[in-house]
């Protein structure tokens, strides 16, 4: 069996988790110590951010961004209806609005020519989410937000190491967000996040954000109205180890991604591929589309492939947010993706035997 992701992905650093948690456990310096420090450091001469603050995940990093930027009640944020919910519940968890619009029929990904429609006196931000292989088209956002004078808060979640006119992902934005779950390109033993922005007062407030508004001088001293949103140590120090091999790993995503495209390329219509090329991508997740799927899933599963659909629902459809589905809201091709999506196997562990036995397997499929 190929599984969609490999369940033992981190068996070979079992010596270095253990070191992890024996350090940790016996140095009595568990959260937001020298591993946090450091992995913020690495993360700002990577990217070149003003300021990186470390958190306990992608959707807290989200939470802080908006927090930040003084999202609340009686404000709109703009975000796309193809999504994974944090991009919905960080705003309605604030008590602002979530305004959804139709994403990219073929990306999947926020289409800013649908943004300007739906901009309203009490917009306040808009928040663009890179999905699957595909970074938003960011100056288009940017440009949009300038001319309605929006902040922009860059979901860069599952694309970091992309890049776009040789801005990092995670840097177009007045603030930018990471996620570390274990999936991802950068993936912890557990939970993580981090903020991304180049302004200092935003940093040094969501720096107090995640720790119940301290200002990390004076111990139960609470600025803000804050939240437990720390990274730990062994989450810290496993990032700072694995983060030289992420270039190498980013490389073999791409190429299996390439493989696939160049494979698929004679199968017509009938299978939507993700866009050729690198620039702008980060192939974290190959998903493609087909009318199909359910049938073309039990097929790779009766061949021992695994596969995976993400959001098999637009956002408002979801029950969650049905109360923020409006009567503008027009959203063909979100709800056209959430039909037709699937996943196949594209980590970087795969053999190249693995990945041609997947792609003869979808192409026997679709012949
Ligand atoms: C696009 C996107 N944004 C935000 C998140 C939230 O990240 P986390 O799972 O670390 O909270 C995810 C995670 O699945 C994601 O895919």
């Amino acid at each position: 069996m190929l599984p969609f992701f490999p369940l033992d992905m981190f068996a070979p650093h079992r010596e270095e988790i253990l070191r992890l948690v024996r350090e940790a456990g016996t140095s009595n310096r568990f959260i937001l110590k020298d591993n946090c420090a450091r992995l913020e450091e690495e993360l700002r001469r990577r990217t070149g951010a003003g300021d990186v603050i470390a958190c306990a995940s992608g959707t807290g990093a989200l939470q802080l961004a908006l927090k930040a930027l003084g999202i609340g009640p009686g404000m709109e944020v703009i975000v796309q209806a193809f999504c994974c919910q944090p991009v919905a519940s960080a705003v309605v968890n604030l008590g602002a609005t979530p305004v959804f619009v139709d994403v990219d029929p073929r990306t999947m990904v926020m289409s800013p020519a649908c943004v300007e429609e739906r901009i309203t006196e009490r917009t306040r931000a808009i928040l663009p989410a890179h999905l699957f292989s595909c970074m938003v088209d960011m100056p288009a956002i940017r440009e949009i937000a300038r001319r309605h004078d929006l902040l922009v808060v860059e979901d860069a979640a599952v694309q970091q190491g992309a890049s776009l006119h040789g801005v990092p992902a995670g840097r177009w934005g007045h603030v930018g967000a990471f996620s570390f779950f274990q999936i991802k390109v950068l993936g912890a033993i557990g939970e993580g996040g981090a903020v991304l922005t180049d302004d200092p007062d935003l940093a040094r407030a969501c720096r107090m954000l995640r720790n119940h508004g301290q200002d990390g001088v004076t111990r139960f001293r609470h600025h803000l109205l804050g939240y437990n949103c720390r990274m730990d140590e062994i989450i810290a120090g496993w990032l700072l180890y694995r983060l030289p091999a992420l270039e190498g790993e980013l490389q073999r995503r791409a190429r299996i991604g390439e493989y696939y495209n160049e494979r698929f390329a004679a199968l017509g219509e009938q299978l939507v591929t993700p866009p050729r090329g690198r620039e702008g991508r980060c192939y974290y997740i190959y998903s493609l589309q087909t009318e199909r799927r359910d049938e073309f899933r039990a097929y790779l599963e009766s061949k021992g492939i695994g596969s995976h659909v993400y959001y098999p629902l637009p956002l408002p459809r979801q029950p969650a947010f049905a109360a923020f589905a409006s009567p503008r809201d027009r959203l063909p091709n979100a709800e056209r993706a959430s039909r037709r999506n699937v996943a196949i196997p594209a980590y970087p562990t795969l053999r190249d035997s693995e990945v041609e036995y997947i792609a003869d397997t979808v192409v026997k499929f679709f012949r």
